[in-house]
């Protein structure tokens, strides 16, 4: 049993107020003596209290019972979520990775996810957690929440039906939802198999980014993201309280489903938002610019410029420019990149990137076009335009390195022969003799 939608409210980091029963909110006030329908009332920050405005990020809720209630927590042992990245030696190999398995055992989404790499930490508050998940089951009376950080949900496989304190989210691929931290949800798979990227960002909450001389539209528009109306169920029973707190999951019984916020308002709350709907840009004349014009959202980090994570498609578009290699060029970049594939092919490689896969290259690695790419492209008629259709890769992106776990290393489904799509480029220089 899952709580249905009540449908979604548009526009990203809004000041939204919903109630699924009439009346509930209170006017004028946040915090009354006596909350209608004898509700109570919680806060729920998700930056400081002395944020500034623009970046203050809180919600109240008006709830059956408070956050607070529920039994003591133990460690649940998951042995394939971490967020322990190392500070030992970590190779500068270009990575590739198959699909992550499916799993053969009942699996749910909680236990399906699997780290494959990170940076930062939660205590440090900055960097970030990259996992996918593999899972076959509904998460069957378990309700999760990370306090590590907010969890960026990019399906790649089967539909997710997210039921949060704050309503309820439902992605396909080529959509993603954005989990607040702290925010308990439940995942159900109506499909009945699910797999996908998840990337934990511990440091400043993921956000639009500025569009400069792009001008006031363009990239991803702030009405597309959608944040669901409040929907609650008022359940009892003996439920399973799981989070993610500074590293480890923790479980605890809960006699009741957490998810009874009949009423909410403010600015921190889930949402989702379909890829599709990107506006892409690009270039009309020579070359193409940096990959930053796909940025869909980012998190900043103390430095101006430069972001803890990058969220980065690379969707269906149009390639027009004249005497220009048109696929991505050959590139080190001094920011750290895993990509993935939710759909179709990616244009940088011919083979060998499928989707549910992943790649990692990270800071100064070289890498670019495969060899087949890269004698197709210089060849190519550049008198009619291309179209890239039918596709939909992402890239995580971010200052620090990103450290591989042992498991993602070791994994059966890693490609260690990766670096071979390079061992094809052909020597062409020609001097001019004499
Ligand atoms: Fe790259």
């Amino acid at each position: 049993m899952t709580i249905t939608s009540n449908g979604f409210q548009s526009g990203f980091g809004n000041e939204f107020a919903t109630e699924a029963v009439a009346d509930s909110l209170p006017q004028g006030r946040n915090s009354p003596q006596r909350v209608a329908h004898g509700l109570y009332a919680e806060q729920l920050s998700g930056t400081a209290f002395t944020a500034p405005r623009g970046a203050n990020r809180r919600s109240w809720l008006y709830r059956v019972r408070p956050a607070a209630m529920h039994g003591t927590f133990e460690r649940y042992e998951q042995p394939h979520l971490h967020s322990d990245f190392g500070d030992g030696p970590v190779t500068p190999d270009q990575l590739r990775w198959n699909p992550l398995p499916l799993p053969q055992a009942p699996t749910d989404f909680v236990d399906g996810l699997y780290t494959m790499a990170g940076n930062g930490s939660p205590a440090a508050q900055h960097g970030v957690g990259i996992h996918l998940y593999a899972a076959n089951r509904d998460m069957q009376g378990r309700y999760f929440y990370d306090a590590d950080g907010e969890l960026l949900i990019v399906p790649q496989l089967g539909r997710l039906h997210i039921a949060t304190e704050l309503g309820v989210l439902a992605v396909e691929p080529q959509q993603i939802a954005v989990i607040p931290r702290g925010v308990r949800f439940t995942v159900s798979l109506p499909d009945g198999e699910a797999r996908g990227y998840v990337c934990e960002n511990f440091g400043a909450l993921l956000r639009l980014p500025d569009l400069g001389p792009i001008g006031s539209n363009g990239l991803a528009n702030p009405r597309d993201f959608l944040t669901p109306h409040a929907a609650y169920e008022d359940r009892e029973g003996q439920f399973e309280l799981i989070a993610k707190f500074q590293g480890h999951l923790w479980r605890a019984d809960i006699g009741h489903s957490p998810l009874d916020v009949v009423a909410w308002h403010g600015n921190y709350a889930p949402y989702q938002y379909d890829l599709r709907r990107f506006n892409t840009i690009g270039s009309i004349s020579f070359d193409h610019p940096d990959p930053s014009i796909f940025l869909v959202l980012h998190s900043p980090s103390d430095t101006p410029g430069t972001s803890n994570l990058d969220f980065v498609i690379f969707p269906p578009r149009w390639l027009v420019a004249q005497d220009t290699f048109r696929p991505p060029w050959f590139h080190r970049n001094i920011a750290s990149e895993f990509m993935g594939l939710v759909h179709g092919a990616y244009d940088a490689k011919a083979e060998g990137f499928a989707p549910g896969g992943a790649s990692l290259h990270n800071s100064m690695t070289g890498h670019g076009p495969d060899a087949a790419t890269f004698e197709k492209a210089s060849a190519a008629d550049l008198a009619r335009p291309d179209v890239i259709a039918e596709t939909m890769a992402f890239m995580f992106e971010t200052r620090a390195v990103i450290r591989p776990t042992q498991q993602a290393l070791d994994a059966a489904h890693r490609q260690r022969d990766y670096q071979a799509c390079w061992a094809g480029l052909q020597k062409h220089f020609a001097p001019p003799r004499g």
